[in-house]
């Protein structure tokens, strides 16, 4: 199955000049998603990983089935405010300006080993506030995989000391 024929290209959202890659065809087809989880979940089989680490929303859509399938846990990192226990926040520049994410401070044990997942890299801010978050708590990263990768942003620059994988290249 090509997954890229999932995947709709919306021009000019949300703002003029940006194309916006829209993965809801592949959660709608439960055929599509089905094959995206088994294929996250083929290539981190065998990477130890204890827990699996994802920001909303879009990274739970992922984040969280595959956590099942491999049968680790899961672990949300959400916007500030979100998150009820006592948290570690990082603020990550994006394409334009900066945005915060946090994460529980007992989400993640010194030395658990971690898989960050995400839909989708474009600059790689997010997924570059995510391994911050890890590290801070003692988090050794053994994987990060993503559904589609932008290349045209050289996000990968910032992952570029870890495993990392796409599903989708565009
Ligand atoms: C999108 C996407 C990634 C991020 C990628 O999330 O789900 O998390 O942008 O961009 P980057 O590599 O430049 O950081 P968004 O912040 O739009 O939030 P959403 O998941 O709530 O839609
Ligand atoms: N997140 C950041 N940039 C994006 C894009 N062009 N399409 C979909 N999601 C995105």
């Amino acid at each position: 199955m090509d997954l890229r024929d999932h995947i709709r290209d919306i021009p000019d959202y949300p703002k003029e000049g940006i194309v916006f890659f829209d993965i809801t065809p592949m959660l709608s087809d439960p055929d599509a998603f089905r094959h995206t989880i088994d294929c996250l979940a083929e290539k981190f089989k065998d990477s130890g990983a204890t827990k699996v680490v994802a920001a909303e929303a879009r990274g739970f859509i992922f984040g969280a089935p595959l956590a099942y399938k491999l049968g680790i846990g899961f672990v949300p990192v959400r916007k500030p405010g979100k998150l009820p226990y006592r948290t570690n926040c990082v603020t990550y520049d994006l394409e334009y300006g900066t945005d915060t994410l946090c994460m529980h401070e007992d989400a993640v044990e010194q030395g658990e080993k971690v898989l960050v997942i995400d839909d989708l890299l474009a600059t790689g801010g997010t997924a570059e506030g995510m391994l911050k978050l890890v590290k801070q708590s003692g988090g050794d990263i053994v994987g990060i995989g993503f559904v589609v990768q932008l290349g045209f942003l050289n996000g990968s620059e910032k992952i570029k000391d870890h495993e990392h994988c796409f599903l989708v290249e565009l």
